[in-house]
Protein backbone atom coordinates (compact mmCIF):
# COMPACT_ATOMS: atom_id res chain seq x y z
CA UNK A 1 0.00 0.00 0.00
CA UNK A 2 1.51 3.63 -0.47
CA UNK A 3 -0.09 6.93 0.54
CA UNK A 4 -0.89 9.80 -1.60
CA UNK A 5 2.11 10.95 -3.55
CA UNK A 6 3.71 7.99 -3.76
CA UNK A 7 4.98 7.05 -7.10
CA UNK A 8 2.30 5.47 -9.26
CA UNK A 9 1.91 1.29 -9.55
CA UNK A 10 -1.80 1.60 -9.08
CA UNK A 11 -4.30 -0.67 -10.01
CA UNK A 12 -7.86 0.91 -10.69
CA UNK A 13 -10.70 0.17 -10.15
CA UNK A 14 -12.73 -1.49 -13.20
CA UNK A 15 -16.35 -3.77 -12.59
CA UNK A 16 -19.41 -1.41 -12.18
CA UNK A 17 -19.62 -2.39 -8.58
CA UNK A 18 -18.04 -0.89 -5.40
CA UNK A 19 -18.92 -2.24 -1.33
CA UNK A 20 -18.84 0.55 1.19
CA UNK A 21 -16.75 -0.80 3.89
CA UNK A 22 -19.39 0.87 6.57
CA UNK A 23 -22.93 -0.40 8.12
CA UNK A 24 -23.18 3.38 8.49
CA UNK A 25 -25.90 4.91 6.04
CA UNK A 26 -25.04 8.62 6.34
CA UNK A 27 -21.28 7.43 5.22
CA UNK A 28 -22.70 5.41 2.21
CA UNK A 29 -24.86 8.44 0.93
CA UNK A 30 -21.59 10.69 1.20
CA UNK A 31 -19.48 8.51 -0.65
CA UNK A 32 -22.34 7.28 -3.09
CA UNK A 33 -22.09 11.10 -4.06
CA UNK A 34 -18.58 11.70 -4.50
CA UNK A 35 -18.82 8.43 -6.59
CA UNK A 36 -21.87 9.43 -8.65
CA UNK A 37 -20.02 11.14 -11.52
CA UNK A 38 -18.12 7.57 -11.99
CA UNK A 39 -21.60 5.81 -12.69
CA UNK A 40 -20.35 3.08 -9.53
CA UNK A 41 -22.97 1.06 -7.87
CA UNK A 42 -22.39 1.59 -4.31
CA UNK A 43 -23.17 -1.39 -1.84
CA UNK A 44 -22.71 -1.60 2.00
CA UNK A 45 -21.43 -3.74 3.91
CA UNK A 46 -24.17 -3.65 5.96
CA UNK A 47 -26.88 -4.47 3.53
CA UNK A 48 -24.91 -7.61 2.28
CA UNK A 49 -24.71 -9.06 6.25
CA UNK A 50 -21.02 -8.61 6.25
CA UNK A 51 -19.57 -9.24 9.63
CA UNK A 52 -18.30 -6.02 11.20
CA UNK A 53 -14.43 -6.43 11.82
CA UNK A 54 -12.96 -5.19 15.27
CA UNK A 55 -10.46 -2.00 14.23
CA UNK A 56 -7.28 -2.77 16.44
CA UNK A 57 -5.02 -1.46 14.42
CA UNK A 58 -3.60 2.10 16.14
CA UNK A 59 -2.90 4.13 12.83
CA UNK A 60 -5.90 5.65 10.28
CA UNK A 61 -5.02 3.73 7.28
CA UNK A 62 -4.62 0.26 8.71
CA UNK A 63 -7.87 0.84 10.45
CA UNK A 64 -9.48 1.56 6.99
CA UNK A 65 -7.74 -1.36 5.75
CA UNK A 66 -8.51 -3.72 8.26
CA UNK A 67 -12.36 -3.14 7.14
CA UNK A 68 -11.90 -2.56 3.53
CA UNK A 69 -9.40 -6.14 3.01
CA UNK A 70 -12.29 -8.14 4.89
CA UNK A 71 -15.30 -7.01 3.20
CA UNK A 72 -13.75 -7.39 -0.18
CA UNK A 73 -12.66 -10.96 0.30
CA UNK A 74 -16.10 -11.43 2.64
CA UNK A 75 -17.87 -10.09 -1.15
CA UNK A 76 -15.52 -11.22 -4.06
CA UNK A 77 -15.59 -7.26 -4.75
CA UNK A 78 -13.64 -4.81 -4.52
CA UNK A 79 -14.65 -2.88 -1.27
CA UNK A 80 -13.84 0.46 -0.01
CA UNK A 81 -13.40 2.02 3.73
CA UNK A 82 -12.74 4.99 5.40
CA UNK A 83 -11.66 5.70 8.87
CA UNK A 84 -11.11 9.19 10.59
CA UNK A 85 -10.12 11.42 13.49
CA UNK A 86 -9.55 14.39 15.06
CA UNK A 87 -5.69 15.16 16.69
CA UNK A 88 -4.20 17.44 19.15
CA UNK A 89 -0.54 18.34 19.00
CA UNK A 90 -0.58 18.99 22.64
CA UNK A 91 -2.20 15.32 23.45
CA UNK A 92 0.43 13.66 21.14
CA UNK A 93 -1.79 13.29 18.38
CA UNK A 94 -4.91 12.33 20.83
CA UNK A 95 -7.58 11.20 20.09
CA UNK A 96 -6.58 9.95 17.13
CA UNK A 97 -7.93 6.86 16.25
CA UNK A 98 -9.68 6.91 19.47
CA UNK A 99 -11.74 9.89 18.27
CA UNK A 100 -15.13 8.17 18.31
CA UNK A 101 -14.30 6.07 21.70
CA UNK A 102 -13.82 9.16 23.19
CA UNK A 103 -17.21 10.19 22.77
CA UNK A 104 -19.07 7.15 23.83
CA UNK A 105 -21.69 7.32 26.72
CA UNK A 106 -23.94 4.32 27.84
CA UNK A 107 -26.62 6.84 26.06
CA UNK A 108 -24.95 7.13 23.01
CA UNK A 109 -22.15 9.79 21.44
CA UNK A 110 -21.84 12.93 23.12
CA UNK A 111 -19.68 14.85 20.89
CA UNK A 112 -19.83 18.34 23.45
CA UNK A 113 -18.87 15.78 26.29
CA UNK A 114 -15.48 15.04 24.26
CA UNK A 115 -14.72 18.64 22.82
CA UNK A 116 -14.90 19.35 26.58
CA UNK A 117 -12.40 16.79 27.50
CA UNK A 118 -9.91 17.59 24.59
CA UNK A 119 -9.68 21.33 25.92
CA UNK A 120 -9.82 20.08 29.88
CA UNK A 121 -6.37 18.12 28.60
CA UNK A 122 -4.72 20.91 26.24
CA UNK A 123 -5.72 23.88 28.17
CA UNK A 124 -2.93 24.41 29.69
CA UNK A 125 -0.65 24.04 26.42
CA UNK A 126 0.07 27.10 24.22
CA UNK A 127 0.53 24.60 21.28
CA UNK A 128 -3.14 25.04 19.58
CA UNK A 129 -2.04 22.78 16.30
CA UNK A 130 -5.05 20.32 15.54
CA UNK A 131 -6.11 18.86 12.59
CA UNK A 132 -8.62 15.81 11.07
CA UNK A 133 -7.36 12.71 8.93
CA UNK A 134 -9.15 10.38 6.37
CA UNK A 135 -7.92 7.23 5.40
CA UNK A 136 -9.37 5.77 2.45
CA UNK A 137 -8.28 2.17 1.70
CA UNK A 138 -9.47 0.54 -1.63
CA UNK A 139 -9.29 -3.66 -1.87
CA UNK A 140 -9.82 -6.31 -3.92
CA UNK A 141 -10.71 -9.73 -3.13
CA UNK A 142 -7.36 -10.96 -4.41
CA UNK A 143 -5.51 -8.89 -1.05
CA UNK A 144 -4.56 -6.26 -3.39
CA UNK A 145 -4.82 -2.36 -1.65
CA UNK A 146 -4.51 0.85 -2.21
CA UNK A 147 -4.72 3.62 0.87
CA UNK A 148 -4.81 7.37 1.16
CA UNK A 149 -4.19 10.12 3.37
CA UNK A 150 -5.93 13.57 3.37
CA UNK A 151 -5.39 15.40 6.26
CA UNK A 152 -6.96 19.33 7.07
CA UNK A 153 -4.35 21.56 9.76
CA UNK A 154 -5.61 24.25 11.56
CA UNK A 155 -6.17 25.27 15.62
CA UNK A 156 -8.41 24.12 18.50
CA UNK A 157 -10.38 26.68 19.96
CA UNK A 158 -12.60 26.96 22.84
CA UNK A 159 -15.65 27.59 23.28
CA UNK A 160 -16.92 25.59 20.38
CA UNK A 161 -18.97 27.78 17.32
CA UNK A 162 -20.93 26.97 15.02
CA UNK A 163 -23.97 24.39 14.48
CA UNK A 164 -22.93 22.85 10.94
CA UNK A 165 -21.67 19.80 10.81
CA UNK A 166 -20.94 17.14 13.42
CA UNK A 167 -18.28 15.76 15.90
CA UNK A 168 -15.64 18.01 16.36
CA UNK A 169 -16.29 20.37 13.57
CA UNK A 170 -17.13 23.22 16.20
CA UNK A 171 -13.55 23.31 17.89
CA UNK A 172 -11.68 23.39 14.49
CA UNK A 173 -10.29 26.46 12.51
CA UNK A 174 -8.83 25.10 9.44
CA UNK A 175 -5.63 27.44 8.76
CA UNK A 176 -6.13 30.49 6.37
CA UNK A 177 -9.39 30.82 7.75
CA UNK A 178 -11.62 32.41 10.54
CA UNK A 179 -14.84 30.25 10.82
CA UNK A 180 -14.48 26.50 12.39
CA UNK A 181 -15.84 23.89 10.78
CA UNK A 182 -19.09 23.92 12.26
CA UNK A 183 -19.73 27.57 10.92
CA UNK A 184 -18.90 27.16 7.49
CA UNK A 185 -21.39 25.86 4.54
CA UNK A 186 -20.97 21.72 4.11
CA UNK A 187 -19.53 23.34 0.27
CA UNK A 188 -16.90 25.52 2.17
CA UNK A 189 -15.93 22.85 4.68
CA UNK A 190 -15.77 19.79 2.34
CA UNK A 191 -13.74 21.52 -0.36
CA UNK A 192 -10.58 21.71 2.22
CA UNK A 193 -11.91 18.47 4.30
CA UNK A 194 -9.39 15.40 5.02
CA UNK A 195 -12.17 13.37 3.58
CA UNK A 196 -12.32 15.58 0.37
CA UNK A 197 -8.37 15.10 0.46
CA UNK A 198 -8.28 11.47 0.58
CA UNK A 199 -10.50 11.39 -1.78
CA UNK A 200 -9.12 13.29 -4.69
CA UNK A 201 -6.47 11.42 -4.38
CA UNK A 202 -8.04 8.10 -5.08
CA UNK A 203 -10.01 9.13 -7.60
CA UNK A 204 -6.76 10.21 -9.46
CA UNK A 205 -5.16 7.36 -8.40
CA UNK A 206 -7.67 4.83 -8.76
CA UNK A 207 -11.20 5.55 -10.50
CA UNK A 208 -11.45 5.38 -14.12
CA UNK A 209 -10.44 8.14 -16.40
CA UNK A 210 -14.34 9.83 -16.94
P1 LIG B 1 -15.06 6.69 12.40
O1 LIG B 1 -16.51 6.68 12.06
O2 LIG B 1 -14.56 5.50 13.13
O3 LIG B 1 -14.20 7.06 11.22
O4 LIG B 1 -14.92 7.83 13.51
C1 LIG B 1 -14.50 9.08 13.18
C2 LIG B 1 -14.57 9.99 14.39
O5 LIG B 1 -13.94 11.20 14.04
C3 LIG B 1 -16.00 10.34 14.78
O6 LIG B 1 -16.04 10.54 16.15
C4 LIG B 1 -16.22 11.68 14.07
O7 LIG B 1 -17.11 12.50 14.74
C5 LIG B 1 -14.83 12.28 14.02
N1 LIG B 1 -14.68 12.97 12.73
C6 LIG B 1 -14.26 12.44 11.56
N2 LIG B 1 -14.34 13.34 10.57
C7 LIG B 1 -14.85 14.45 11.13
C8 LIG B 1 -15.17 15.73 10.59
O8 LIG B 1 -15.09 16.02 9.39
N3 LIG B 1 -15.66 16.61 11.48
C9 LIG B 1 -15.83 16.33 12.79
N4 LIG B 1 -15.55 15.17 13.34
C10 LIG B 1 -15.05 14.22 12.51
Amino acid sequence: MGEGGAPSRRRRLEGPTLVLATHNEGKLREVAELLAPWGLEVVSAGSLGLPEPAETETSFLGNAGIKAVAAARASGLPALADDSGFSVAALDGAPGVYTADWAETPSGRDYAMAMAKVEKLARHSSDKRAWFSCALVLAWPDGHVEGFLGEAHGEWIWPPRGTNGFGYDPMFVPHGHAETFGEMTPAAKHAISHRAGAFRLLSKACLPAR
